[in-house]
């Protein structure tokens, strides 16, 4: 694939607002991720201005990611009411309904009502995380345009952080485990 700036496309608003989705979404993802892999983050007091606005960053990318998919649904006619419509869209449709599911739990009274469930609920932004990037590279394709690399690139980073987190993770779990 030849990637000169010649074969991007100009971006809709519709695809800004997309991106402007993600880019929030990835930086709720970052606090804890940062603080394992990179400790020294933590010096510069990035990870925790993060991590105390991250209810309301979490927030503004669902509000984005509704505006985004509406404007689609709107332009492209889609049928509500044909299955087939959601299998097409599948992967959007599916993480838009995590980041829904987070966002009306983002809340004090929730957090004490759901208890132990509260934390598990949370572990579905990871598999937005995965369902975004799909979602991307499926509708993206052969149309790029000057955002998709940047989101694609973004994504995949964090994903590659993501990944840090889990190896160091499970590293100090055995760690821990083995008997002294
Ligand atoms: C109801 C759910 C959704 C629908 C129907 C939808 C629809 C679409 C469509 C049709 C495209 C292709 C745009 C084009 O052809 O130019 C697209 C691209 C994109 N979507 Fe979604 N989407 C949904 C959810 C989401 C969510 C939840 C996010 C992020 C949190 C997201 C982020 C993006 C991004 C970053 C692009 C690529 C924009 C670019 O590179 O120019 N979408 N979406």
């Amino acid at each position: 694939m030849q990637l000169s700036t010649m074969d991007l496309d100009t971006f809709s608003q519709a695809s800004l607002l997309g991106f402007a989705a993600l880019t929030a979404y990835i930086l709720t993802l970052l606090p804890t991720n940062l603080r394992i892999v990179f400790p020294l983050t933590r010096k510069t007091g990035f990870p925790q201005w993060l991590l105390k606005y991250r209810r309301v960053i979490g927030l503004l990318s669902f509000f984005l990611a509704v505006l985004h998919g509406f404007i689609f649904f709107k332009q492209r006619n889609f049928d509500l009411f044909d299955i087939k419509t959601y299998f097409v869209y599948f992967q959007g449709v599916s993480s838009f309904i995590i980041l829904t599911l987070l966002a009306i739990t983002s809340n004090d009274w929730s957090v004490k009502r759901l208890k132990k469930n509260w934390k598990k609920l949370q572990i579905l932004t990871y598999l937005a995380m995965f369902l975004v990037t799909w979602h991307i590279w499926d509708k993206m394709a052969g149309h790029w345009t000057y955002l998709t690399p940047v989101g694609i690139a973004a994504i995949t980073a964090t994903i590659v952080l993501f990944l840090g987190r889990v190896l160091i993770d499970r590293q100090s779990r055995q760690q821990q485990n083995q008997p002294k």
